[in-house]
């Protein structure tokens, strides 16, 4: 569930990991391998021969790709191919998993975000993430589920926080849905609703990325309208990696698609292109519906 751990930090605020090593020059400068890339500018993540595990069970193989800053990255692929654990390991969320191990490198800003030194809390404050059915928390009131994570990262004065509740609210798009009624349950929030709140939860922290697992997958289609509407005003100000199983919608939010396969990544392409124009046979045979 998308605790406090869950979320991260913003755009305009860019700050460095407070404890981290820059990564080794080798990794920068001459990467072993020519990645996947999602754009001209330095990347938001390089992911460098990423493989993980949950015991001895392999579930991705030597990924190697950039994701774009401030830009939206779609990652689409069959049931089970690894999609969300790889977006779990781009804010070391996966080895939270008992038996759960990783191998190769995840660069963010430049920075190894494994080396020991890192503090994976941080890390998730600037990485937050959303997920496939909605959580907030339903003993607490709408504002008080948008504070959740920010108060574990210190006290808060009154008006401090009603600045905060209200501006992740209004970038969630559902503040004038809840202003009069802050203080009410959560629970009393439609499934679209929840999901917005989540995201305000998630935005309250400030982060620089949204990892977003299928979060529409509980929605109907006006609150997925919604939330891709909410997608696109996100973009440029944050940088975001959705997963979805929905290939219209994979082609409406993102600028870039991956193309997962049993653990590997088989095409990552300008979604507009990876959609007309697939390069490998099994992206096309995926998407015209030949499995999957
Ligand atoms: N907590 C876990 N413990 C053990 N194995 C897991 C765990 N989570 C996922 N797996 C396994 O890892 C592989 C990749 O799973 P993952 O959840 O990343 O797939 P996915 O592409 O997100 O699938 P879906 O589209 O169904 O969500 C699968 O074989 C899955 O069974
Ligand atoms: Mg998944």
């Amino acid at each position: 569930m998308a605790s406090a751990d869950d979320t991260s930090s913003k755009a305009s605020d860019r700050r460095h990991l407070a404890v981290v090593t820059p990564a080794p020059k080798e990794l920068r400068d001459e990467p072993s391998e020519q990645p996947a890339s999602g754009g001209e500018q330095q990347p938001k993540f390089s992911a460098r021969e990423l493989n993980a595990w949950f015991g001895a069970q392999h579930v991705l193989e030597n990924i190697t790709l950039d994701i774009a800053s401030d830009e939206v990255t779609a990652i689409i692929g069959p049931s089970g191919c690894g999609k969300s654990t790889f977006i779990r390991c781009l804010n070391r969320m996966h080895e939270l998993e008992p038996d759960a191990r990783v191998s190769g490198e995840v660069l963010f800003d430049g920075e190894t975000i494994y080396a020991p030194t890192v503090d994976p809390t941080l890390l998730r404050r600037r990485i937050g993430m959303v997920f496939q059915r909605a959580n907030p928390f339903p003993a607490m009131s709408i504002r008080d589920n948008v504070l959740a994570g920010r108060r574990l990262t210190g006290r808060l004065r009154r008006g401090e926080a009603d600045e905060i509740v209200e501006t992740a609210l209004r970038e969630a798009a559902l503040w004038s849905e809840v202003d009069y009624r802050l203080g009410h349950s959560s629970a009393g929030l439609s499934g679209g609703q929840q999901q917005r709140l989540c995201i305000a939860r998630a935005l309250a922290m400030q982060p620089e990325v949204l990892l977003m697992d299928e979060p529409c997958a509980a929605l109907d289609p006006v609150a997925t309208a919604r939330l891709e509407d909410l997608i696109h005003s996100l973009k440029g100000n944050y940088t975001i990696v959705i997963v979805t199983h929905n290939m219209q919608q994979a082609a409406r939010v993102s600028s870039q698609t991956a193309f997962f396969l049993d653990g590997a990544l088989v095409e990552y392409q300008e979604t507009d292109r990876l959609f007309t124009s697939p390069e490998d046979p099994r992206t096309e045979d995926y998407l015209t519906g030949k499995f999957g």
